[in-house]
């Protein structure tokens, strides 16, 4: 038996269930159970937060994940990586009022940020040569400028709504992202077997849709 973790809701949950139903994995799926076994494979399927995915799977509460780039790199895990999956892309992004005055990064030199991703956001600035205040906050971050917590936001923006709609600019991207599957780095021959089955069936089903 292999268990998976992926995003119990979310942009990558909905994508993540669809890929292994692809695979030709069946397993019931109820909103409120947050582990399932599936009925055709000796496969676990836990639904966990995506920012708990990679700690659990580096630790090897769970064997495998699926998780986006973003909360992997920014967790300093990429190690982890197996597989890009090709779905849920989105970029990290700094984003300012839309009346704001902005010109390039520096105008962010000494001001504050908001951010669920300061790892990330602090190798951006420092590639820059800009030193900001980097606030870290776990969610909601769009909302910081309008409340006086912040001058800029860096998070995460796929369609862009969230930004419109909380009467943000998109001003610089600062990491790009997509799915990826994530493994143990200590799995036992049997659990490695199933991962390379899994992996085969990915690869024919990526194949399937080019
Ligand atoms: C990100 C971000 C926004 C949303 C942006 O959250 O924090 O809430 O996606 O998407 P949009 O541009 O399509 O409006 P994420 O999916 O990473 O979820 P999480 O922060 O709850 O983990
Ligand atoms: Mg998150
Ligand atoms: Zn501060």
């Amino acid at each position: 038996m292999i268990r998976l973790a992926i995003q119990k809701s979310g942009r990558l949950s909905e994508d993540s269930l669809k890929l292994i139903r692809e695979c030709g994995i069946s397993f019931i799926s109820t909103t409120s159970k947050l582990k399932t076994e599936a009925t055709n494979f000796p496969l676990e399927i836990l639904f966990l937060r995506d920012d708990d995915i990679p700690g659990y799977v580096a630790d090897g509460v769970a064997d495998i994940g699926i998780v986006g780039q973003n909360v992997l790199v920014e967790e300093g895990l990429q190690q982890l990586s197996v597989k890009n999956l090709g779905f849920s892309k989105c970029r990290l992004s700094l984003a300012v009022s839309k009346g704001a005055e902005y010109h390039d990064v520096t105008t962010l030199q000494g001001k504050s940020i908001a951010t669920s991703y300061p790892n990330l956001l602090q190798e951006f600035l420092t590639s820059k040569g800009v030193e900001a205040d980097i606030h870290t906050i776990s969610g909601s971050v769009e909302i910081a400028p309008s409340i006086g917590l912040a001058d800029a936001v860096c998070d995460i923006v796929s369609s862009g709504s969230t930004l419109i709609s909380n009467g943000l600019r998109e001003v610089e991207t600062v990491f790009k992202s997509e799915a990826v599957l994530i493994a143990n780095q200590n799995l036992d021959q049997e659990k490695n077997r199933l991962l390379q089955q899994l992996l085969f069936r990915m690869e024919a089903v990526q194949k399937a849709q080019k």
